[in-house]
């Protein structure tokens, strides 16, 4: 339905990528990039990892850097916090801010105020690219990000496992990166919404963006209900996985853990060290993903609430993100590409992928993660389409990401029937992105 890139004129596009360019200038804090400059004024820890997807084609040392700061906030345990706040900025100019967070408690703490939960594990899969984007250089870069990867992983076995097949809890919605997803609805309506605390604490986010695209009040009150509780038990896991409140194995997480293992594989082979416990454990991964989260019935991979055991119902762009994963089995590809394109997702018939089922009542097109498209999430669904043998849906997913920048800006979402844009604007990630695809396809 959208103009295909081919058809843009070059004046068009070259004008496309200097804003997009522009933005990521705009949003560089010196060592890092902001997601963007009012809502987000800290670096945010999946945000770099597409990021420097991007920034890798045209700036690779700063790529680099990018990474290299993230890595910088890692805690001794190993987990990559998901935001890293930066000393230069107003601690109240972001809630929640550092002295919400208080990492500095914390035995292992990094050098800098961190949040103590995490985001899902890409950072792997963007280092190879920034690897390759560094030429000479890249070898070196490898030799830094291998190890602060590997203990992410370590951490994300030891500490945040569970069950038998050992995929990986999130223990508040935050760390999915999909916020308030209907698919967290039931598990989060068990958290008791205490709007008192904003007697304490304000909303900062509301500044940025209107009422009607973020998340609600009553939600926002269970998050930082989630937030205080795992803070004032010291962020131990051991406490969180058997008595915290939210504690659910998400597909995207774990799809994008076992794609950043593939991805270490290839790392650890440049080094000089051994892949085969990185290839192991994406192939243990990519198992458990089907036999424990795949729903022949739904179409799409169903995330699973720990404390009850029961799979959450909600079909969501995050039950479609595993087609990343090179092995994923014949009989669930097949079902993923047909979820995608009948009505419930529309893909090629609307912009991009919605975050939601479009036919489920809940659905809203401009609230954050209830219905929108983003451009991450299309643009990982498009590099599970390709690897499938779906070249011109993932290439029509691509022009999709340049209608919807060309037509409303770099945005952080977008209506994905109309194409008009929503949430913050100068996004960081939707221009990273934007570039990647521009210049991958030139
Ligand atoms: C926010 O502030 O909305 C973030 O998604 C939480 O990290």
């Amino acid at each position: 339905m959208t103009t295909r890139l081919a058809d843009r004129p070059a004046t068009e596009t070259d004008g496309l990528l200097r804003d997009a360019v522009h933005v990521l200038i705009d949003n560089w804090h010196g060592h890092s990039t902001v997601p963007s400059r009012g809502l987000y004024p800290h670096q945010w820890s999946w945000d770099s990892a597409f990021i420097a997807l991007g920034l890798r084609r045209w700036a690779p040392k700063r790529a680099a850097t990018e990474l290299l700061s993230l890595f910088g906030a890692q805690w001794s345990d190993g987990r990559i916090p998901h935001i890293a706040f930066n000393p230069a900025v107003d601690p109240d100019a972001y809630f929640p801010g550092p002295t919400f967070w208080r990492s500095a408690d914390v035995v292992g703490h990094p050098p800098i105020d961190t949040s103590g939960i995490i985001q899902p594990p890409v950072h792997a899969t963007a280092a190879v690219a920034v690897v390759d984007g560094l030429g000479e250089d890249g070898l070196a870069f490898a030799r830094r990000a291998y190890p602060c990867l590997v203990a992410q992983h370590d951490y994300l076995r030891r500490r945040r496992s569970v069950g038998p097949a050992g995929l990986a809890a999130v223990v508040h919605p935050w760390e999915t990166g999909m916020d308030n997803s209907p698919a967290w609805d039931t598990p989060l309506h068990a958290v008791p919404a205490d709007l008192s605390l904003f007697d304490t604490y304000t909303r900062r986010d509301l500044e940025h963006a209107g009422t009607g695209e973020r998340p609600t009040d009553e939600d926002y009150a269970r998050y930082i209900r989630l937030a205080l509780a795992y803070r004032d038990h010291g962020y131990d896991d051991d406490w969180v996985r058997a008595e915290g409140a939210f504690c659910v194995v998400d597909p995207t997480f774990n799809a994008l853990w076992a794609w950043a293992e593939i991805s270490l594989a290839d790392l650890a082979e440049r080094i000089g060290a051994d892949p085969s416990g990185h290839r192991a454990e994406a192939a243990r991964l990519t198992r458990a993903l089907v036999d424990q989260l795949w729903s022949a019935e739904a179409g799409v991979f169903l995330a699973r609430d720990v404390r009850t055991g029961h799979r959450l119902s909600e079909r969501t762009v995050s039950g479609l993100i595993p087609l990343v994963l090179p092995d994923l089995p014949a009989e669930v590809v097949g079902p993923v590409h047909d979820t995608l394109s009948s009505d419930r997702f529309r893909v090629g018939r609307v912009y991009g992928v919605p975050s939601f089922d479009l036919t489920d009542p809940r659905h809203d097109p401009q609230r954050y993660w209830r219905g929108p498209s983003w451009l991450n999430t299309t643009w990982l669904v498009a590099q599970g389409l390709r690897q499938h043998g779906y070249p011109d849906l993932a290439a029509g997913l691509e022009d999709d990401i340049v209608a919807l920048t060309a037509q409303s800006g770099l945005r952080e979402y977008f209506h994905p029937l109309t194409g008009t844009g929503h949430g913050t604007d100068r996004f960081s990630w939707s221009a990273a992105l934007l570039i990647e695809v521009l210049l991958s396809r030139r």
